[in-house]
């Protein structure tokens, strides 16, 4: 029974329902058409005429689709502002060491050591132990050995060899007194010289026309990485000389120059202390 009046109420009921649908399928569907048709048209239109009008209509459709993905996107830039931003200081850093990989920095050392003077026509050198061995002096004797001799300075009669102990009654036991020493005199014609000459002092005179002017210093020649030392070891390289890449006049043209080989940051050194590895060196990881 129960099945019966289901069955025939379900048959009524999909029967009024059909017919409502097909009803309201039938109004609808000429407003819906209607109202599809015409964007419809325009889209069509817009792929062949992109470069009419229709263009400008098709444009806030596709910005107005874009605003959702272009939430995110904004935030993007920003980042891609910070990713240019990151980058450039790492490559600053690189560009500044040298040229391109694989290339030394010329090392310069401003606290390089003074290595030779020159005023009035004589040269002179520090008198280190190393000299003071070589040319049998007194090892307690203090001044610039004159190594050279030329205009006023061999006019007063100074002699390579000599040892200047102190210009008009000041010691000068270093490149910088001399410097500091001069100076004193640099507005006057003449100035007295005490120098030590085979065991004994002995006073000159050194004169000029003019004005006597100071002593003018400098440090050790540029040398290259690889470059052989002619002197015995006095210690690191860079403490004298100055590290440059390209080669100067070397008297002996068989005198081979291989740049040192690249090594590793923890490296150890084979060899005396030369100073800074980078000076030298191309520091692999
Ligand atoms: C204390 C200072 C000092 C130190 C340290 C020193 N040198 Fe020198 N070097 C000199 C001086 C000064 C000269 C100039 C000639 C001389 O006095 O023998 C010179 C000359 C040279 C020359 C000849 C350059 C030229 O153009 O005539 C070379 C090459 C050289 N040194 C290499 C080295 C190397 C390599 C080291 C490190 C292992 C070194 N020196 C350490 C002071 C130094
Ligand atoms: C003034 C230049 C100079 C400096 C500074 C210098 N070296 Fe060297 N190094 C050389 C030269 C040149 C050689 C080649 C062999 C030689 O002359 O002893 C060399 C060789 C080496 C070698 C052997 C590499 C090989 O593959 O044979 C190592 C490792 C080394 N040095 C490490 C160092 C370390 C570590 C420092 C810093 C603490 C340093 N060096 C500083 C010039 C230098």
């Amino acid at each position: 029974m129960k099945l019966k009046l289901d069955a025939a109420t379900l048959v009524t009921v999909g029967f009024i329902l059909v017919m409502a649908l097909t009803l309201f399928a039938l109004l609808a569907d000429p407003k819906a058409k209607g109202g599809m048709e015409a964007p419809r048209d325009a889209t069509a239109n817009s792929p062949l005429g992109n470069q009419q009008p229709v263009a400008p209509a098709v444009a806030p459709a596709t910005a107005v689709a874009r605003p959702t993905p272009s939430a995110p996107v904004t935030p993007l830039p920003p980042v891609a502002v910070t990713a240019p931003m990151a980058p450039p200081a790492p490559v600053a850093a690189p560009g500044v060491p040298g040229k391109g990989p694989g290339t030394i920095k010329p090392f310069l050392n401003p606290k390089a050591k003074l290595s030779e003077g020159h005023w009035k026509g004589l040269e002179a050198l520090p008198l280190s132990m190393e000299l003071k061995k070589k040319l049998k002096l007194p090892m307690d004797l203090e001044g610039l050995l004159i190594d050279e001799v030329t205009l006023n300075a061999a006019e007063a009669g100074l002699l390579a060899g000599d040892v200047l102990v102190a210009v008009n009654g000041k010691p000068v036991r270093t490149l910088e007194d001399l410097v500091v020493e001069t100076r004193r005199v640099q507005m006057a014609k003449s100035a007295s010289m005490l120098v030590y000459r085979k065991g004994k002092m002995q006073q000159f005179m050194l004169v000029a026309k003019n004005n006597l002017g100071f002593a003018q210093v400098e440090t050790a020649p540029m040398i290259l990485p690889g470059e052989i030392m002619p002197h015995p070891y006095r210690g690191p390289c860079t403490q004298c000389h100055a590290i440059g890449t390209t080669g100067h006049i070397v008297p002996d043209p068989d005198g081979i120059i291989l740049p040192p080989p690249p090594i590793r940051t923890n490296a150890v050194s084979p060899h005396k202390d030369r100073g800074p590895c980078q000076a030298c060196h191309i520091i692999i990881r």
